[in-house]
């Protein structure tokens, strides 16, 4: 496309990775997603998790009632990995129409109290997901207070990640929402098996942007923001075209007051945006010819699932990303990039 165009047509994109939350907020956050993406894969970090094939066949329902009338919108049901969970979990998950579940390190980030202590103690689970077609997808962080925090996915590749693709070579996994050029090189040299979502604010940001001229908790997701080497790594990963990488926001919402607080809470919403932001990182970095493949073709791809048939357009338009939304309970939600302009805008 010229660097003139003033509208973009994609395929209608679909989100690997997002946080829809439960109850009261999914007003919100459903109509947040339907409007741009068809599909989205929902993570099971509630409280409690959800670790069963009825919690999700329950939570799947609760989203299906916030979907507008207007939308088609499909919530794609993830399990969450417990030390307890068993072969036979997985057997009815995948009955349930359950297409992956989710490796938490114990700790590792908001609502992960019940994860995983062993990760190798779940082997027998992975292979039933590798018989089952579905996908693992991970947290890839360790947890242990000894190793810094800029430093926990490349240990977790080190320690775990290694030996996992290792030890189960035909899992699909999803390396989650990946932050280094650690995790970037591990991908690329990887098998097919293995691929990675990465977000909109670690292709927009580096921890400067967390730190600078004083703490930014609006900024604040896990993994956490890193130095700009590693922000560069994760641009030119989507600038190459490759496949194995592709659109997961991890939009997460948290209220106000849950953020800008002694102990703020990790993550940032940024649905209400999503398209836009990736569209304004693509073209920063000169390739927007690359956006339809990362947001609507390599995902699906990559999970087994046909590709979107239905389009999206937008347009050349400059916005400003709303400084908060107000929610029926009276909290507050400040979006990710609130009160920044962006300049492509979807077409209602
Ligand atoms: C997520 C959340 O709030 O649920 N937070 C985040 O910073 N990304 C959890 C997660 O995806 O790690
Ligand atoms: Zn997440």
């Amino acid at each position: 496309m010229s660097d003139t165009a003033t509208t973009l047509t994609l395929t209608q994109p679909d989100d690997w990775h997002l946080h829809f939350r439960d109850g009261d907020l999914l007003a919100e956050t459903v109509p947040a997603t339907a409007r741009c993406f068809a599909r989205a894969i929902v993570m099971p970090n509630l409280v409690p998790p959800v670790t069963t094939a009825a919690a999700a066949t329950e939570y799947r329902a609760r989203i299906m009632q916030a979907v507008p009338e207007d939308k088609a919108f499909e919530p794609l049901m993830t399990l969450y990995l417990t030390g307890e969970t068993t072969v036979a979990d997985i057997q009815a998950a995948k009955a349930a129409g359950v297409v992956a579940a989710k490796l938490y390190p114990r700790g590792a980030t908001t609502n992960s109290d019940a994860a995983v202590r062993q990760v190798e103690s779940l082997f027998p689970v992975f292979e039933e997901m590798t018989r089952q077609n579905m996908l693992l997808l991970i947290h890839g962080e360790v947890t242990d207070a000894e190793i810094d925090i800029f430093d926990r996915e490349k240990e977790f590749i080190d320690r775990h990640l290694q030996a996992i693709v290792r030890a189960m070579p035909e899992l699909k996994v999803v390396f989650e929402h990946i932050t280094t050029k650690d995790a970037v090189d591990f991908v690329v040299t990887a098998t097919d098996k293995v691929a990675a979502t990465i977000t909109p604010q670690h292709l927009l940001m580096n921890r400067n942007d967390l730190l600078v001229g004083g703490v930014r908790p609006h900024n604040f997701c896990l993994p956490v923001l890193k130095r700009n080497l590693h922000q560069q790594a994760l641009q030119k990963a989507v600038a190459s075209g490759s496949k194995r990488f592709f659109l997961g926001t991890d939009s997460a919402p948290h209220a106000r007051h849950m953020k800008e607080s002694a102990c703020g809470c990790a993550g940032c919403y940024s649905a209400w945006s999503a398209i836009e932001l990736y569209a304004e990182v693509f073209e920063r970095l000169g390739c927007l010819d690359n956006l339809e493949g990362f947001a609507s073709h390599y995902g699906a791809d990559f999970y087994g699932l046909p590709r979107n048939t239905n389009t999206i357009t937008l347009v050349r338009e400059s916005w400003q990303v709303p400084s908060k939304i107000n929610l029926p309970s009276g909290d507050e939600l400040v979006p990710f990039y609130a009160g920044e302009t962006l300049n492509w805008k979807l077409q209602a």
